[in-house]
């Protein structure tokens, strides 16, 4: 048995739905009891630490700031080593740039190094689950697999469909890359913590067959995932209307295909209707709000409070390596900034919720992660507010606990995670980690 303790904060409600400034909890000096990778106890300290007499090793953050693990909703594993590339918009950026990096994985060896380099990167960043894009290559989704499997995280991956409109290396064969997802879905779905997600790239590049096919997939298949993007351009969004001329909107593409619903995860939707917004929440699929992606790549401003009061269930990516940091602590601050850019903010309490409880409902895994609460998985991360100088300057004085979220999501990154741990397990020590 292993026990947290330090200050922590957790959620009232929703503050989406409910008065953000009400939302959190604080804690001034908790205690997290985890034991077989699940929290077995969480209170006050002095209230809770009686109740666990015997054999407890505990570790002490005073200073630091105890929550979940962040969620990251999505991201491509394979972009880690082009972060940053310059100057394109999404469908130049992805031809220079993007398909050139993703075909040297098809060297199994090169997918089995990026993918271990980008999992510790995501602890140090405190982030215990993410859903993933491997390439179209079998093996960059195994090798994504075998590394999460090893470090026992709640892991969401897929190897990307797509077979059209990108150079031959990249596309799948006559059968869609059906074969390849189902021999995954046998190898990896449901085994241990980690789940698959049925992945076409996006609509322009699969012809309406794959779709299709994939559709039926995800139907022979429940409790898998479907992720892909959705309206993330303005250019993306016209190729799709001469693509699909039948669909009623880039969204009805997916709805035809049978993509849409609950597990579905839909990477953008920066420029949705009215009608879109309803049909993402009836639908009950996800949204991945992914701020540093559509600043670095210009490619607008996600309408953020809008869907998530009318009750789509909106996460946080990184989507490196569009955006520019696995860093969710930085995504957030991208965030703040592009609701600044709509006229709006985003609160501390709603910033830490997408990045948690919310991103986790988003991946319809609310029941299993994204609180600290008995019965949920051991994935948490602790947080230091004076981790540098400048953070430390800013939180000095015992600043309230929504200003110290505030001040972490604004001068804070991975300096500012001081451990993550998963399933219970310390998998990150910043005091300990190689640099
Ligand atoms: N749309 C299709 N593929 C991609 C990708 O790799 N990154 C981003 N940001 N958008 C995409
Ligand atoms: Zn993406």
């Amino acid at each position: 048995m292993l026990g947290l303790r330090g200050p922590a904060f957790t959620f009232r409600h929703d503050p989406f739905l409910g008065d953000a400034d009400e939302a959190l909890v604080h804690w001034p000096d908790a205690l997290v009891v985890m034991r077989d990778g699940v929290i077995t106890g969480f209170g006050d300290h002095a209230a809770e630490r009686p109740r666990h007499p015997d054999r407890l090793e505990v570790h002490h953050y005073p200073e630091g700031l105890i929550g979940p693990g962040f969620v990251d909703a999505h991201v491509h594993y394979p972009q880690m080593e082009m972060t940053g590339a310059f100057g394109e918009t999404l469908l130049d950026w992805l031809q220079r740039y993007t398909y050139p990096t993703e075909a040297r994985f098809a060297d199994a060896a090169h997918a089995a190094r990026i993918a271990a380099l980008f999992l510790r990167a995501l602890l140090r960043a405190g982030t215990t689950t993410a859903a993933v894009y491997g390439t179209v290559h079998e093996h960059s989704a195994d090798a994504l697999f075998a590394g999460a499997e090893g470090l026992g995280m709640r892991l969401i991956a897929g190897k990307v469909l797509m077979d059209r409109h990108a150079p031959d290396a990249l596309l799948d064969g006559e059968d869609h890359g059906i074969p390849a997802t189902r021999r995954l879905i046998a190898r990896w779905h449901g085994r241990g913590r980690l789940l698959y997600a049925i992945t076409p790239r996006f609509a322009p590049a699969c012809t309406d067959e794959a779709l299709q096919a994939a559709g039926r997939l995800w139907c022979d298949h429940p409790g898998t995932y479907v992720q892909t993007h959705l309206c993330e351009t303005e250019a993306e969004i016209a190729w799709v209307r001469e693509l699909f001329p039948a669909a009623a909107s880039y969204l009805d593409v997916y709805v035809r295909a049978g993509l849409v619903g609950p597990r579905a995860v839909m990477g953008h939707a920066v420029h949705v209707t009215e009608g879109d917004i309803a049909g993402l929440r009836e639908s009950g699929c996800g949204v991945a709000h992914c701020p540093s992606s559509n600043l670095f790549l210009g490619s607008g401003l996600f309408r953020l409070h809008d869907l998530a009061e009318a009750g789509v269930r909106v996460a946080l990516g990184s989507d490196v390596g569009a955006g520019t940091s696995l860093s969710t602590l930085r995504t957030l601050g991208d965030g703040y900034k592009m609701a600044r850019l709509r006229g709006a903010r985003l609160h501390p309490a709603q910033a830490f919720w997408l990045a948690t409880r919310g991103g986790a409902a988003a991946l319809r895994l609310e029941d299993r992660i994204g609180s600290l609460e008995p019965g949920m998985e051991a994935d948490l991360v602790v947080l230091d507010p004076r981790a540098t100088p400048e953070l430390a300057l800013r939180t000095e004085g015992g600043a309230e606990l929504a200003d110290r979220l505030f001040a972490l999501m604004t001068l804070g990154d991975e300096r500012a995670v001081r451990a993550t741990y998963v399933g219970g397990r310390l998998v990150h020590d910043r005091e300990k980690a190689p640099a």
